[in-house]
């Protein structure tokens, strides 16, 4: 493919412009849409198309609302302005009100608003416009997510491009999806794609069911849906990630510097280590709720367990989003008030987003990474977390993607607050030969199937539908 040009359209931006005293300031974003897909263009340098949502983010682009973003090579990233009320119609009403939640099968927190769906409809077809725009010879236009499901169906023509899309959250079962009262729209859309991947089998099985219940022709065996006449093909493909970036770093010694300082700023035997932007898929309160049963239940801990949870902003005018804050500081509250003792707290909570880069010490200073999604497409932390381990533990919610293929982690039903206390306490007191041998499977998969595979093996599948 190399001597075409990879066009990746994404709602997300990899990196925003902003003030911080009256100087712009370039920040990368959390997310792991973006954090996951820069360093492949980054290799690549293609160009990405995406919503400028930084305040700057207008001020630093040329007349093509075009920017070089730098970094290890650098590429060419176009910002798509979105007005307010696109803002709130598409990204924070359908998108996040709408897809979200369905497609993470909380369908009582779904808001079926008309307008929200007409905003979609428009703003879909803002991003194709901007797209065509850009359109060159034998370009391959590959789309992620899910705020962009219509863009496909809006790009075909005849002799169009080469169009394919990403999913990176959950497909769910038709009993959650078919509540959608635009679903036939969503999936025709979709369906206009050439190639489509999801992250576990799971999700293709669900999609593949979905495909058939709108009346499409579905093969599950060679996972190719037609439909009026064209044809798609389907597979999961799991994101990997940059593992030798990752590696290598865990062996940098500013960057070992900066782990000691991290473990040294704790007065604590054992550091738990959790992250998340703050959303309702991550198990959060069911997180909280375990930890409180571990300090009751293992009392030996109190003083000598330290969790770190950090949680970035996420969607903060979406009202499900606020609520949740509210409730998870009252809980951390309660939590610390409970088992505190002279100037130990058993929680230390840092509520904001930071580079990636200020994360990374802290995977390595601790003891276990704590996922507990009660639902996810895939879960980047986790396989970062054991990147730069070479000594820690991980506890993986069964329900996130990424348990599908890190078999090394001990995996949970997060709803099961004592199921979820034990692990906790497995994790402390698992002996090092088993959590070397677990630590070194887990890293060779990663190594093997890391974001170089994901994107061969993704544009090789691509490709062959053109064969
Ligand atoms: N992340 C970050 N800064 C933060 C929190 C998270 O850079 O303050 C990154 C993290 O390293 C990971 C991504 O954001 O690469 C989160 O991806 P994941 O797949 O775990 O979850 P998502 O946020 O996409 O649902
Ligand atoms: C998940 C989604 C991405 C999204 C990211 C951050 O990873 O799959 O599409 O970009 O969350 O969410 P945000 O709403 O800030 O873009």
């Amino acid at each position: 493919f190399s001597d075409r040009r990879l066009v990746l359209v994404s709602n997300g931006e990899p990196y925003k412009h902003h003030y911080v005293d009256d100087e712009v300031k370039m920040e990368k974003l959390a997310g792991g849409l973006t954090t996951g897909l820069d360093p492949m263009m980054q290799d690549v340098n293609g160009l990405w198309i995406a919503w400028g949502r930084g305040e700057a983010d207008f001020e630093v682009v040329d007349q093509d609302k075009k920017i070089r973003v730098p970094d290890k090579n650098g590429y060419t990233l176009k910002r798509i302005n979105l007005s307010q009320k696109e803002k709130d119609g598409f990204y924070y009403g359908f998108s996040n009100e709408v897809m979200w939640p369905i497609c993470h099968t909380f369908i009582s927190k779904a808001n079926y608003d008309e307008d929200y769906w007409h905003s979609y409809q428009k703003v879909n077809q803002k991003y194709a416009d901007n797209i065509k725009e850009e359109l060159k010879e034998e370009d391959l236009i590959w789309i992620h997510d899910y705020h962009l499901a219509l863009v496909p169906g809006y790009l075909k023509a005849e002799n169009g491009p080469a169009v394919s899309m990403f999913w990176h959250i959950p497909w769910p079962a038709w009993e959650a999806f078919r509540t959608i009262p635009w679903r036939k729209e969503i999936l025709v859309g979709l369906l206009a794609s050439d190639f489509i991947a999801f992250h576990t089998d799971l999700f293709v099985y669900n999609f593949l069911n979905c495909a058939k219940k709108i009346g499409a022709e579905v093969d599950f065996e060679n996972k190719i849906v037609s439909y009026q006449g064209s044809e798609t093909k389907v597979k999961s493909i799991p994101l990997g990630i940059d593992y030798q970036s990752f590696s290598e770093l865990a062996n940098d010694e500013d960057y070992l510097k900066k782990t000691e300082a991290v473990r040294n700023s704790y007065d604590t035997e054992k550091l738990i280590f959790a992250v998340d932007r703050l959303d309702y898929t991550k198990g959060i309160e069911e997180r909280l709720n375990a930890i409180d049963k571990f300090f009751a239940k293992y009392p030996e801990y109190i003083g000598e367990a330290t969790i770190v949870q950090r949680v970035a902003p996420s969607r903060t005018e979406v009202k499900e989003y606020q609520q949740m804050k509210e409730r998870i500081d009252r809980k951390i509250a309660e939590i610390n008030g409970k088992y505190q003792k002279d100037d130990w707290a058993p929680i230390k909570y840092f509520y904001g987003s930071v580079p990636q880069e200020e994360l990374l010490p802290y995977y390595k200073a601790a003891d276990v990474g704590l996922i507990t999604a009660s639902i996810d497409g895939m879960n980047l932390v986790a396989k970062e977390y054991l990147a730069v381990q070479d000594n820690g533990v991980l506890i993986l919610s069964e329900f996130a993607g990424a348990a599908q293929y890190l078999d090394s982690a001990i995996k949970v039903n997060p709803y099961h607050r004592e199921e979820l206390a034990d692990a906790i306490y497995q994790a402390l007191e698992m002996d090092e030969a088993e959590r070397k041998k677990r630590l070194k499977s887990a890293k060779e998969d990663l190594k093997y199937y890391d974001i170089n595979w994901w994107r061969d093996n993704f544009l090789e599948n691509w490709l062959d539908c053109y064969e």
